[in-house]
């Protein structure tokens, strides 16, 4: 999806880090108690140390969700984060994306006319109201408002078993459930749950039906969006054979974002936050092999001395639209609010926001 962000003026793309440091703390200082500062884990070190809150998806939006004093929420994450969080924040509050370039390519892999068509090819196969759409957080707001209005909930990488679950017990077993856009989140939790390969189908959007024969559209318990994250399709079970045969002791710790066959051989699947609440566990000498996104690793790596923690891909994976977020624009866009201008402002239409709010609330309410 193309957004378009205006290049810096001169004064940030020139400065050095020490001015960019001094001149956001300075920004930091004025706006005080009417700014909010929210960083995902995926966010770089310069950009990281100023969050007033860091989280993964859940956590962030449930901190949106709390923040009622705060006149500006700056979201240094993506954004669909920041249109989640523009959602669940009150009126009077104004969210802002310091990077309008920050998008996520597995959200951009579904939109609202190929999901609207998959709902109504199935519609002519299958009981429609038998079937619970899930969108994973990592979705254009447009998405979250069809699972709205359609009975169906948001869910993120640390509550999709609860999501799933409660969405299974909608219309006991004659439930479908379609999952977007993330195919891997999809499938990883439906085999948490104890359900079988055979229960799962992939939803090619690209093809007629799917892809699928008539049968198994209306069969299928999960159908799985043809969507991934390309940093954790990285992975490769290699990499973590790899990381047992030169660490017999270590521990495989994996995003559930990452394929089936690698989660497999994980001793723990979780998001951002587990992740990191997996290193903070291990004894001191523990070796961590780590599959997700590079700038979490290298952060749990500095922060944990006494263990050691590596990535499991030696080649390095970053996000590069979280990467875009970086201290000349976080200072750009603290400046021009101390000067009384709000740049890179992220808003949902109400008539989308209200359906999505539907679809987020279900979400904050069953975990
Ligand atoms: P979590 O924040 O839910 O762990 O998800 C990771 C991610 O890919 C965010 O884009
Ligand atoms: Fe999107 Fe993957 Fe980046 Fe997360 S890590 S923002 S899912 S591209």
């Amino acid at each position: 999806m193309l957004r378009l962000q205006s290049p810096l003026p001169e004064g940030y793309t020139d400065a050095s880090p020490d001015d960019l440091a001094g001149r956001i703390a300075a920004a930091r200082a004025t706006l005080g108690s009417r700014l909010l500062i929210l960083g995902h884990h995926y966010q770089r070190d310069e950009v990281m140390r100023w969050a007033d809150a860091r989280g993964d998806s859940f956590g962030l939006s449930r901190r949106a969700a709390a923040t009622h004093d705060a006149e500006y929420v700056v979201f240094c994450g993506v954004h669909f984060m920041a249109e989640s969080a523009d959602i669940l924040t009150g009126s009077g509050q104004t969210v802002i994306l310091p990077d309008l370039n920050a998008g996520c390519s597995m959200a951009d892999m579904a939109d609202i006319d190929s999901v609207e068509e998959a709902w109504e090819a199935l519609a002519g196969v299958t009981d429609i109201d038998s079937v619970v759409p899930i969108t994973y957080m990592n979705s254009a707001a447009t998405l979250k408002a069809f699972v709205g209005r359609h009975g169906g909930a948001v869910c993120t990488s640390s509550n999709a078993r609860a999501i799933l679950t409660w969405a299974l017990e909608r219309h006991g077993s004659a439930t479908q459930v379609l999952f977007f856009p993330d195919q891997h989140l999809g499938r990883n939790t439906a085999f948490q749950l104890g359900h079988r390969a055979e229960e799962m189908a992939v939803w090619d959007p690209r093809r007629q039906l799917g892809g699928l024969e008539e049968r198994t559209a209306k069969e299928a318990r999960f159908l799985l969006w043809k969507g991934h994250c390309s940093v954790h399709q990285r992975f490769r079970p290699e990499h973590v054979n790899a990381f047992r045969a030169a660490h017999p002791d270590g521990r495989v710790l994996i995003h559930p974002e990452c394929a089936h066959e690698v989660v497999e051989l994980a001793d723990e699947v979780g998001s951002t936050d587990a992740i990191i609440a997996a290193v903070r566990a291990a004894a001191p000498g523990t070796v961590l092999g780590v599959g997700t996104e590079i700038h979490l690793v290298q952060r749990l790596a500095a922060e944990h001395p006494d263990r050691t923690v590596v990535s499991l891909d030696p080649l390095v994976c970053p996000c590069s639209t979280m990467f875009r977020i970086d201290a000349p624009h976080l200072c750009w866009v603290l400046e021009e609010l101390v000067a009384g201008r709000v740049v890179n402002r992220i808003t949902v239409d109400e008539d989308v926001a209200g359906w999505a709010r539907v679809a987020l609330q279900r979400m904050l309410d069953i975990t």
